[in-house]
């Protein structure tokens, strides 16, 4: 492993841009369940039955009761070592892009700076009537499904979900931000929701090298330069500790 840590470790360093993706498992140190780990399943229900636009118009206060849970978790998480770790890199590089899946902001938190959020942010919502859309941090958020101000139209969470497609603009951002990138870190994401679970074999197809940290092998993971099976809040930060810690 420490092998593993030192190649990757060297990869990181001698590269003046790097992109880095995340999924939730970067958040899960923070205490914030994974969707697909055993502690990700909520009433029994699978992300894709809730996080749907047939879901929420099927029964929108079961929709919302489940994001005013994960809100009420990541209200309470505060950025762990791994993303820390991964501003600190930042703060380090040329050019550095933070991609994610995560809806959590904990990136943000942790002082990471140019940052896509692919699916967008828990604390976004918006109407399903007249498309007013607000920043709202009421944890818990009230009598559900919340109401518009403007039009009394249902309020919906403003994240993008299954069967939904991300703007235009910000995958445009995104394959630029990975072809402007000599490296990419592929961190705690299953690999199995696209466009995210592409993006690491798109990086490797323009000759990139490509590390992965997962507790877990996922689909690709021996297509990538180095994979890494550990935890990310454990490894991140012995990118620039390891000297100190083995020396
Ligand atoms: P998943 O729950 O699918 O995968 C989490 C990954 O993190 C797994 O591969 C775990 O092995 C890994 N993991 C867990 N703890 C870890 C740790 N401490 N260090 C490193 N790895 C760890 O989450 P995502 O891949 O982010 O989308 O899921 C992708 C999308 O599916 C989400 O953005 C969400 C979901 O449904 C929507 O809701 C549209």
């Amino acid at each position: 492993m420490q092998e593993k840590i030192l190649e990757a470790k060297n990869i990181i360093e001698e590269s003046p841009s790097l992109a880095v993706l995340t999924g939730a498992g970067i958040s899960a140190e923070s205490g914030i369940p994974t969707f697909r780990g055993s502690d990700g399943l909520w009433k029994n229900y699978s992300p894709q039955q809730l996080a749907s636009p047939n879901a929420f118009k099927k029964d929108p206060k079961l929709v919302w009761e489940w994001y005013d849970w994960r809100r009420q978790i990541i209200d309470k998480a505060t950025p762990n070592p791994g993303h820390t770790a991964l501003a600190r890199i930042e703060a380090e590089k040329e050019k550095f892009t933070l991609i994610t899946q995560n809806i959590d902001g904990l990136h943000q938190k942790a002082g990471s700076q140019n940052i896509i959020q692919l699916h967008g942010s828990i604390w976004e919502i918006k109407c399903t009537e007249c498309g007013t859309t607000e920043t709202n941090y009421e944890v818990p958020i009230g009598a559900l499904p919340p109401v518009c101000n403007n039009c009394s139209g249902i309020m919906r969470p403003g994240t993008v979900w299954f069967g939904e497609i991300i703007p235009m603009s910000i995958i445009d951002k995104t394959i630029l931000s990975i072809e402007e990138s000599e490296v990419m870190i592929i961190i705690g994401t299953s690999g199995v929701v696209e466009p995210a679970a592409s993006m690491g074999l798109m990086a490797k197809q323009s000759g990139k090298k490509v590390i992965e940290i997962n507790l877990e092998q996922t689909p690709n993971s021996s297509l990538y330069d180095v994979f890494i099976q550990a935890k990310s809040g454990e490894t991140l930060p012995l990118f620039y500790k390891i000297d100190e810690i083995y020396n």
